[in-house]
């Protein structure tokens, strides 16, 4: 019990480090930023899961309404007996109308950086689905990991990543992600992935700014976490929310905005902002077919079929590895 106790202090304080060390340096930077990753406290996550429930965010609630109608031709085209890994895999609700679909016992691993989500979600799927081996893993999925011994090799492998978080890495931070999901599915592997699609500029921006206020008080939450874990003096009100759609960049910049000219401590360190000097949270790529298709091209995926809502707001797509498979453009503009 002592050693349990000693175990998790030590992990906490290394993780309170780590939060520490990217919070100095984030403010440090001429132009401010905090890394996403700190939005997901216990509040943040609850936070998220109202933002999905919100009438402006169509997000989640086209995903999975896709996935409600085509998750049988998924599962097809995944193929019986396939090895599932999930990125950043939550809850797993959308997963679970996949497995559904699989009609030989499949092995699933969710990877997940929070151990208490995915031992729950890995208990709750043993039980609805006893002939699917699940196998969790947890670990950050920006970084390389193991995936489990028990994991079969010869197998199909496929990596499904929902959710559209692939649009809130830049760039280049897709592309290496991309090949890290490469390498972990091999040749012959697969990608199913859930891509928020480019449209009219105020859908976006609305589901960005819900009217309840409630993706303002999740993007304030993370100076509420600063403030929580860290010797951190944000006075939330002198903060504001801030989301704009980035015609140029095709993404949603947000950004938290300094009410006042003002000066705060970090851990007695002293940072001022200018009044209007913003802190930059995150960012939502938003994509075209083609575009991401093109992407993911350059880590060798080839695009074998996609599935979206009949407004294209969002689309799920699916990839195979080291074939020369070739998608004619027409099929985009169907
Ligand atoms: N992956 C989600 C998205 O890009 C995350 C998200 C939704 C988010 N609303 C947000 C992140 C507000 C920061 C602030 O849609």
């Amino acid at each position: 019990m002592l050693e349990c106790l000693t175990t998790n202090s030590v992990a906490e304080r290394t993780g309170n480090d780590e939060f520490l060390t990217d919070v100095l340096r984030g403010l440090s930077k001429t132009q401010k930023q905090l890394p996403c990753k700190y939005f997901y406290d216990r509040r943040g996550s609850q936070l998220f899961d109202a933002i999905c429930e919100q009438p402006e965010y169509y997000v989640t609630r086209t995903e999975l309404a896709i996935m409600r109608e085509y998750a049988r031709e998924m599962a097809f085209a995944l193929g019986d007996g396939v090895t599932l890994i999930e990125f950043g895999s939550g809850s797993s609700i959308k997963t679970e109308l996949l497995l559904n679909q699989l009609r030989r016992p499949a092995v699933y691993v969710p990877i997940d950086i929070s151990g208490q989500h995915l031992e729950q979600t890995a208990s709750r799927l043993r039980r609805t689905h006893p002939k699917t081996k699940v196998l969790p893993v947890i670990a950050d999925f920006t970084q390389p990991f193991d995936l489990p011994r028990a994991c079969p090799i010869s197998t199909r492998r496929a990596v499904y990543f929902p959710g559209s978080t692939i649009g809130n890495f830049e760039p280049l931070a897709a592309f290496v992600l991309l090949k890290q999901i490469a390498n972990t599915c091999g040749s012959g592997g697969a990608l199913l992935i859930g891509i928020d699609l480019r449209k009219n500029v105020r859908v976006i921006e609305e589901a960005y700014n819900d009217a309840a206020g409630v993706t303002a008080e999740f993007n304030l939450n993370l100076l509420q976490h600063a403030n929580n874990k860290l010797d951190a003096h944000f006075d939330l009100d002198n903060f504001s929310h801030r989301a704009r759609y980035d015609t140029r960049h095709h993404r949603v910049d947000i950004r938290l905005v300094s009410q006042c000219r003002q000066r705060v401590h970090v851990n007695g360190i002293a940072f001022d902002f200018e009044k209007h000097e913003t802190i930059h949270t995150e960012y939502s790529h938003k994509y075209s077919l083609v575009d991401f298709a093109n992407l993911a091209s350059h880590s060798g995926f080839q695009l074998r079929k996609f599935w979206t809502d009949s407004r294209r707001y969002f689309a799920v797509l699916y990839f195979v590895l080291g074939e020369d498979a070739h998608v004619a453009s027409e099929e985009f503009e169907r």
